[in-house]
């Protein structure tokens, strides 16, 4: 059988990881979260003080820095330099700075090829913000999922309260959309929708229900291969 790759991409909220851990593990297919890669650069930034602004020392940071993705039930658990961060790493002090190391172009640069490295013997869904338009243009299935600021606060406020996270809705709200300004306005790679994605809306969907759409259209595309 041929294995294909798929991008899943969209805003902070939609569903992303879950439902393509979710697909993933029910096609027998290797989750990456390109998300994680970004945030264990920005804890290490921020673990080492460097200026989250600063685009060459971050950059240089990136160069030393070896992040491993490794799987697990319930999603990457992610290392840094041999120090697990699995946890570390969705702390609101990583989650305020991670847009901000995330526009760098340099970083995307790297960022980018370590991806499309672990992408490139096929059977992998990657998600995260530029997979169908920068990391893997030409992945056999792209989905944009999205939902609405509303619903996407709500499952934010409920992960962080199911682990022990301080969290507020109201901020949730306001730091989503700031993120999502920062993500779509961006100068290099902005999150949008790739022409050939198919649109999800999982406003009302559980994680399950866009997992077995995605499944259904991964099935098509493997038999078209
Ligand atoms: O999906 P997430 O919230 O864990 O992503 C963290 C940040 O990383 C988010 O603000 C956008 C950025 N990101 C990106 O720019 N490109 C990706 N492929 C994945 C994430």
């Amino acid at each position: 059988m041929n294995k294909i790759n798929i991008a899943i991409d969209g805003p902070a909220g939609a569903g992303k990881s879950t439902v393509a851990r979710t697909a993933a593990s029910q096609l027998q297919y290797v989750y990456i979260d390109t998300g994680a890669m970004y945030r264990a650069l920005t804890w290490n930034a921020i673990h080492h003080n460097v200026d989250i602004q600063d685009e060459a020392e971050i950059s240089m940071l990136l160069k030393k820095t070896d992040i491993e993705l490794l799987p697990s039930l319930e999603g990457n658990r992610v290392f840094v330099d041999g120090e697990e961060v699995t946890s570390a790493i969705r702390s609101n002090d990583v989650t305020a700075a991670v847009s901000d190391v995330s526009a760098h172009e340099e970083v995307r640069r790297q960022m980018v090829k370590k991806q499309q490295e672990l992408a490139q013997d096929g059977g992998a869904v990657l998600d995260g913000r530029d997979i169908g338009t920068a990391v893997l243009p030409d992945a056999e299935l792209k989905v944009f999922l999205s939902a609405s600021v509303e619903e996407r606060a709500k499952r934010r406020h409920l992960e962080n309260v199911g682990k022990g996270i301080s969290s507020d809705l109201q901020m949730m709200m306001k730091d989503i959309q700031v993120r999502d300004g920062k993500d779509t306005e961006r100068d290099i790679s902005p999150l949008v929708q790739a022409g050939d994605a198919v649109h999800v809306d999982t406003t009302d969907l559980t994680a399950e229900e866009a997992a077995a759409e995605i499944c259904v259209l991964a099935r098509e595309r493997i038999h078209q291969t």
